[in-house]
C-alpha cells in the first residue's frame, strides 16, 4: 500500500519525506488556505521534495476554466497529478488529461457508481472519502471494498483506488485488507501507525538489559 500525506504543511512533508516511507502528497483548496502560502509556488516546492505523485486541484467548477487551470498546473512539474472534482465537467478533463498522458486524481467520490465514471474517464486515482461518510452515519470503509471489487473485475480499469478523508489508523489497515492501492492521510495519522505500548515496554525493558550487560556494540 502506498502512502501519500494530505497537508500542504511544508515542514509535515519534509519530515514524513525524511522517513523514506512517504510515496506521494495530496492537497486540497481547504489545505492550501490553511498553509496561508501562494498555491502554484507551493506546489512546486513540494513537488521538489517529493518524487511521487502531488495532488494539485483546479479551483474552478466549470469545464472551460477548469481545462485552463488543469493546463497550468499539469505543466508545474511532471510529478503533479491534477485534482479535479467528480463532476461531469470534472470527468470531462479527467478524460482529455488522462488520454494526454497527465494523472489525474478524482476527488470527492462518495459512491461506486462515481467510482465507475472515474475509472472509465481514465483516471490515475479515484479519491473515496471515507471519515466524511462516517460523519454522516454511513459506512466509508465499505465504499472501498465495493469499489476495489469493482476494479477488479476489469482489467481494463487501472484506475487506483485512494483513500482519502482518512480519520485514523484503522480506516487505513482496514482499507489494506480490503486492497486499496493508496491512502492519503493526515500526518498525524501517519505517525500513530507507529505506536504500540507494548513496543514502548520492550524497548524500555531491552535497553535496561543492556546496560546490564556492560557491553558496547560501537
Ligand atoms: C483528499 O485528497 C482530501 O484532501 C482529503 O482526504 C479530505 O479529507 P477531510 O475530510 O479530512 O477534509
Amino acid at each position: 500500500m502506498k502512502f501519500f500525506v494530505d497537508t500542504a504543511n511544508i515542514d509535515d512533508i519534509r519530515d514524513l519525506a525524511s522517513t523514506g516511507l512517504l510515496d506521494g502528497v495530496t492537497t486540497n483548496p481547504t489545505l492550501i488556505a490553511q498553509s496561508g502560502k501562494k498555491f502554484i509556488p507551493l506546489i512546486e516546492e513540494i513537488c521538489d521534495i517529493v518524487s511521487g505523485p502531488v495532488s494539485a486541484e483546479v479551483a474552478a467548477t466549470d469545464y472551460e476554466t477548469m481545462r485552463k487551470e488543469a493546463e497550468i498546473l499539469r505543466k508545474i512539474a511532471d510529478n503533479v497529478a491534477v485534482k479535479v472534482p467528480l463532476t461531469p465537467a470534472g470527468l470531462k478533463v479527467c478524460k482529455e488529461l488522462s488520454d494526454g498522458g497527465t494523472m489525474v486524481n478524482v476527488t470527492l467520490c462518495f459512491s461506486p457508481a462515481q467510482a465507475i465514471l472515474a475509472a472509465k474517464a481514465g483516471a490515475a486515482f479515484v479519491s473515496p472519502f471515507v471519515g466524511r461518510l462516517d460523519d454522516v452515519s454511513m459506512d466509508g470503509l465499505s465504499l472501498i471494498a465495493d469499489i476495489v471489487t469493482i476494479y477488479e473485475n476489469y482489467t481494463d480499469f487501472t484506475t487506483e483506488v485512494l483513500v482519502a478523508s482518512v480519520r485514523h489508523p484503522l480506516h487505513i489497515v482496514e482499507s489494506a485488507k480490503m486492497g486499496a492501492h493508496v491512502a492519503t492521510c493526515p500526518p498525524d495519522v501517519i505517525r500513530k501507525l507507529y505506536n504500540h505500548p507494548l513496543t514502548d515496554k520492550g524497548l524500555a525493558a531491552f535497553v535496561e538489559d543492556w546496560k546490564k550487560t556492560g557491553q558496547s556494540i560501537l
